[in-house]
């Protein structure tokens, strides 16, 4: 394959000319001013900077590039990539612009046997050395462009290592060109290729935009693998090189439509990125970096649609990813599974909650475009995030593909407002259900044995229906559409109670299929399902597969064992006189209400917050019985003895360090919460306090997150993290002069 080819003469060129070659570094960085490896010298920005002493002073690498600035034009040119290799060699004090210039043009023209007459080149328009170069190698003065700032000065980001750049351009010739007068290189046109750009790396640039000398003089130069393999291959377009070739051939093999260039071009482009990223592991998540890598997952995936490819798909690409590029990555292969894998998980879950709403917003765009109308209404994105859980991001980006766009600050208006009303509407709805149903729940009671419970112990059990209820009346069938309760004669699904909010799963049998929304106790021995049939219908004594969501359920019993740990904790620091006035247990969150006179000092706080963790990584043991009502106070359990509890009552007791009675599910081992991360101390009512926190994977999301937030306010303040505290005084110092 030429691409493979072309690496390697490269780096041998440039051996042979004193330079050691250096793997390509990983695509994440720990650079504050950079997510990901940009341009091959993000790996060597200490060296240019002076901080770092470098291996040797001549460098050459071939780097695996990811930039997400122009994610949305990937697939509409020839030449948009998210992931690229860039070959380059590096100065670090050693040679200059002569020696840097003469090896370029000597690797294009002799090398690469590309015709010298087709050969053009940019200057910085008052970098006259290099202009003289170029001419004493040969280059005509016609064919040496001078250009400014805006073209021919690069640097890596706003603040670091930057300097003035010459690019060796490959003209393809008129009839590739556009016919305008001033068609030079750089135009947008097919005509001119950028293959090559020779940076001078000499200044410094500070957070105030003051340019200052490096220690020493240096080149950085970058040449874009895949323009080059276009070019060598007598091809029009980057996608239709050895690198993509075998990646459209699996697509066409697998999709139904065989012409969607764009299509194409995006999911061969992020699959080719995904690989690399996740074979480095960078995880798909809600923030930073693996933030990036969803998008990035869910805007190939959402592409497959225009190739009526609407099951998850990608997954089997990887293969032939890690076959084009492992000659170069051998490192890849053995990851290859584990790769596909990731990927299919993340389509799975996005067809499953995604698809239904990018379907809606695609009808949505359609109406839009038939109007001619430029933006949604705030109230159709708030509905498509809401009902169908469309993040605003994912809306946003579908929206500008289109040329359209998004009133953010009213649908995010619209978002706080709901937050507000929905708690508020569940708990009167429910109360509006319950009336009207008061009556025939009553005369149940009576006749209904006890509903068996065993969600303790299970997840998913076999039983009957043994009672429907609709708008007040028992009744005896359901159909598909259709919301109504559920009794059933025994249930793995948790009624809210005790602070933790209730189950919600699925209930089904061979031909049908119904949602439970909710769970709710009506009384000792009844527990309502409230469900929504989706498919088939359900009668009276039908045999039936009641299964909770599990993945759910072990979020809140995260939360409800954090909850015990977090009162007994309290009690620790601050005193028994702590006592439990309320709780909320959610998924991997948590609210405790309790009884203290004073605000809690930050010290206080911290000891609270470190000895719950620290119960969570002696890794105890939880354990549940059934005791009489005075063995559990005997055994100094805490309960709500002002609640009436029956005789006998469910001990759980963690580790000995906490016991509670407790109707509640917890987790078995204390080891699974992995983190608790309290996030507000407030008051509530005089002399009652509320601590919230978050528990499990939210807490560690929240963490990550404010930990980006720390980098982005270190990198508005162009300083590094650990200075944003001076440089603030220094700042306000500034104000006040
Ligand atoms: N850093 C320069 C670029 O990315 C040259 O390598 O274009």
């Amino acid at each position: 394959m030429i691409a493979d080819e072309i690496r390697q003469k490269f780096l041998d060129f440039f051996k042979k000319r004193g330079h050691l070659s250096q793997p390509s570094a990983p695509l994440s960085t720990d650079d504050p001013e950079l997510m990901f490896t940009i341009a091959g010298m993000v790996p060597f920005k200490a060296f240019f900077l002076g901080e770092k002493t470098s291996p040797a002073p001549r460098l050459t690498s071939c780097q695996l590039c990811f930039r997400t600035n122009d994610l949305e034009r990937v697939g509409e040119t020839s030449y948009h990539h998210t992931l690229f290799e860039m070959l380059g060699n590096f100065s670090f004090g050693d040679y200059f612009k002569k020696e840097a210039c003469e090896w370029g043009l000597e690797f294009v023209t002799q090398e690469l046997n590309l015709p010298k007459d087709r050969i053009w080149t940019t200057v910085f328009k008052e970098d006259e050395e290099t202009e003289s170069i170029w001419k004493r190698l040969g280059i005509p003065s016609h064919r040496i462009i001078k250009k400014g700032e805006e073209d021919n000065f690069w640097s890596a980001a706003e603040v670091g290592p930057c300097g003035p750049d010459t690019e060796i351009f490959f003209d393809r010739g008129e009839e590739f060109g556009c016919g305008k007068p001033n068609c030079l290189p750089g135009c947008d046109c097919s005509r001119w290729i950028e293959l090559w750009n020779l940076v001078f790396m000499q200044f410094n640039r500070d957070s105030s935009g003051k340019l200052s000398s490096l220690p020493s003089k240096n080149v950085d130069t970058g040449m874009g693998l895949e323009r080059v393999t276009t070019v060598l291959e007598g091809v029009s377009d980057d996608y239709k090189t050895g690198l993509f070739t075998p990646i459209y051939q699996w697509l066409k093999e697998i999709s139904p439509v065989k012409k969607e260039e764009k299509a194409f071009r995006v999911i061969s482009d992020h699959l080719r990125a995904l690989t690399f990223l996740l074979g480095e592991g960078i995880l798909p998540s809600n923030t930073g970096r693996g933030y990036v890598v969803r998008r990035v997952l869910r805007r190939a995936f959402r592409y497959g649609r225009r190739l009526d490819l609407r099951e998850p798909f990608l997954y089997q690409g990887v293969p032939v990813v890690v076959e084009v590029m492992k000659n170069s990555y051998p490192w890849l292969s053995e990851k290859s599974e584990k790769i596909a894998k990731i990927i299919r998980n993340e389509e799975e879950s996005f067809k499953g909650t995604l698809i239904r709403g990018i379907e809606i917003l695609e009808g949505i765009v359609d109406e839009l475009k038939k109007k001619k109308t430029s933006a949604i209404s705030p109230q159709d994105a708030f509905k498509l995030f809401d009902t169908y859980g469309l993040p605003l991001d994912l809306t946003e980006e579908v929206l500008r593909e289109e040329g359209l766009r998004m009133d953010r600050a009213m649908v995010d208006s619209l978002l706080v407002k709901h937050k507000e009303r929905t708690r508020k509407e569940f708990l009167e709805r429910r109360k509006i259900f319950l009336s009207k149903d008061k009556t025939i729940l009553n005369q149940l009671k009576m006749k209904i044995d006890k509903v068996r419970f065993e969600g303790y112990t299970k997840e998913k059990l076999k039983t009957s229906l043994i009672g429907i209820i609709k708008k007040g009346s028992l009744i005896d069938k359901v159909k598909e559409g259709e919301d109504a309760k559920f009794i059933l004669a025994s249930t793995p699904f948790y009624p809210e109670g005790g602070g933790q909010i209730g189950d919600r799963g699925k209930i089904f049998t061979e031909d049908s299929q119904a949602e439970v929304m909710d769970t709710q106790k009506f009384s000792n021995n009844i527990i309502l399902h409230y469900v929504k049939v989706k498919r088939g219908e359900f009668r009276k004594g039908d045999e039936l597969t009641a299964l909770i969501d599990v993945k759910r359920r072990k979020k809140i019993c995260r939360s409800h064992t954090s909850t015990h740990l977090l009162q007994a904790s309290l009690r620790k620091v601050l005193g028994k006189g702590v006592k439990q006035s309320g709780s909320l247990v959610e998924e991997e969150k948590l609210r405790f209400d309790f009884t203290h006179p004073y605000p809690l000092t930050r010290d206080e706080l911290r000891k609270v917050s470190f000895l719950l963790n620290e119960k969570i990584r002696e890794d105890l043991q939880v354990l549940t019985e059934e005791v009489s009502l005075s063995e559990a106070q005997q055994r100094g359990a805490i309960a709500l003895f002002e609640e009436r509890y029956k005789e006998r009552v469910r001990l759980v007791d963690i580790g000995g360090f906490s016991k509670e009675v407790c109707g509640g599910t917890h987790v078995s081992r204390t080891g699974e919460i992995g983190v608790v991360k309290i996030i507000s101390e407030t008051g509530v009512a005089a002399g009652i306090r509320r601590i919230e926190a978050l528990v499990g994977e939210k807490a560690f999301l929240w963490m990550e997150e404010k930990e980006n937030l720390l980098r982005e306010v270190a990198f508005k303040l162009k300083t590094s993290e650990d200075k944003i505290l001076p440089k603030i005084e220094e700042i306000q110092e500034n104000l006040t002069k």
